[in-house]
């Protein structure tokens, strides 16, 4: 099943996956998800926000109350296999390894695919559970656009789904009574192979525009130049050093330059800054800083500055309960925050969620050098069954 996934959105030179939604790579590891329920003889549901679910629904157990498993199949530019897809493989492989042991589990288990979690495409991170869990105004999703300028509206509705149906959807949510996905660990803070999230720390992402003047590079005095990357420098610059000052992460990893010459001044740049802390304060003062930095420049230069919130996740801390009950259906294992946001840290704001976190050996995440040895994939799958087993049964 994961041999079948594994050529799909891989760049060939630097192994990398480029699986954004909705285009052709992501489209293929959706089929894939029908293909694996198929074969199982799950039914799948594609919800408003096109987000997947396949069911389990033992034939004398309830019908609702169900156990959500599963996690994303999109990837950032250039990722690693195992950010999102392990999650979705192991959640199949643990249904076969319950229907392997004759389990008939009290509720159903869903396995769920949702859309748009690394937010590559249209800037928004789980872009699917947000609008599932009524997180964002369904407004603003439907026009989010690509890098092309397509709507996330229009590309919903060239994928067979109704732009203006999208966003929350109570009933869906009502019919579980939990989630637990399962993820690759993305730093190196866990050693043994399975581990359990606590929380997650708050992060967010924010789009800087310098609006200055195109020109000629060689024509043009330096006292008569409004240049849009002296003040973009001051922002990466001032990044590095709000996070050093406080405690936090800032990164800049997204830059476009318009129109991008050699030779030319540029009359444009936007950046986007992605910060994340210990606590809200820390990263709202991570921002300030990063913005005071680009703005001082900004004027230094007669260049426009405006900042806007793309996204903003505060503090996880996920259910005590279930995480207690994870933990003790593992037969105690680490516990441990994460800095990496995911659809369970969304959707804990609506049920009770929980995650299981896979050993990363290289510690590296977002990179083709993701990895995890398969040793503890197996381990992961194991441990998944055991917690649905159990929550399948209480
Ligand atoms: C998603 O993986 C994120 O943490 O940015
Ligand atoms: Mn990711
Ligand atoms: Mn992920
Ligand atoms: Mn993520």
């Amino acid at each position: 099943m994961w041999a079948a996934l594994l050529p799909v959105g891989r760049d060939p030179g630097d192994g990398g996956y480029h699986r954004f939604s909705w285009t052709p790579a992501e489209l293929d590891c959706r089929a894939w998800f029908l293909d694996e329920a198929r074969r199982r003889d799950m039914p799948v549901e594609r919800d408003a926000n096109g987000n997947l679910f396949a069911w389990w629904h033992p034939e004398d157990g309830a019908r609702d109350g169900a156990v959500l498993t599963g996690s994303h199949l999109d990837s950032v530019p250039g990722g690693g296999a195992f950010d999102g897809p392990l999650g979705v493989v192991s959640a199949f492989a643990a249904i076969d390894v319950l229907r392997g042991r004759g389990a008939r589990p009290a509720r159903p288990i869903a396995v769920g695919a949702f859309a748009e979690e690394e937010g590559a495409r249209f800037g928004v991170a789980c872009l699917g559970s947000r609008l599932l869990s009524g997180a964002i105004d369904p407004a603003r999703a439907r026009a989010l656009t690509d890098a092309d300028g397509r709507t996330f509206g229009d590309v919903l509705a060239a994928n067979g789904l109704d732009p203006d149906a999208i966003g929350p959807d109570p009933g869906l949510l009502s019919r579980f009574a939990c989630l637990v996905e399962l993820h690759v660990e993305q730093g190196r803070a866990l050693e043994e192979p399975v581990g359990v999230a606590s929380a997650i720390v708050p992060h967010g992402r924010w789009r800087f525009d310098f609006a200055g003047e195109g020109n000629h590079a060689g024509t043009t005095r330096l006292e008569d130049r409004r240049d849009p990357m002296p003040p973009f420098a001051s922002m990466v610059l001032g990044a590095r050093r709000a996070a050093e000052r406080n405690g936090t992460v800032a990164t800049v990893g997204k830059v476009r330059v318009t129109p991008g010459g050699v030779n030319a001044i540029a009359s444009s740049v936007t950046a986007w800054l992605d910060a994340r802390g210990p606590s809200d304060e820390d990263v709202r003062r991570t921002v300030a800083e990063v913005e005071r930095a680009a703005r001082t420049a900004a004027s230094e230069h007669d260049v426009a500055v405006a900042l806007a919130e793309e996204s903003y996740s505060e503090v996880v801390g996920f259910d005590h309960a279930l995480r207690d009950r994870v933990v003790k259906a593992l037969g105690g294992v680490p516990v441990l925050p994460t800095g990496a946001g995911h659809d369970a840290g969304v959707l804990s704001a609506r049920l009770p969620a929980a995650m299981l976190f896979v050993r990363n050996p290289t510690g590296v995440s977002h990179a083709p050098a993701e990895h995890a040895d398969t040793e503890d994939c197996l381990a992961g799958v194991e441990a998944l069954a055991a917690v649905l087993d159990d929550l399948a049964h209480g």
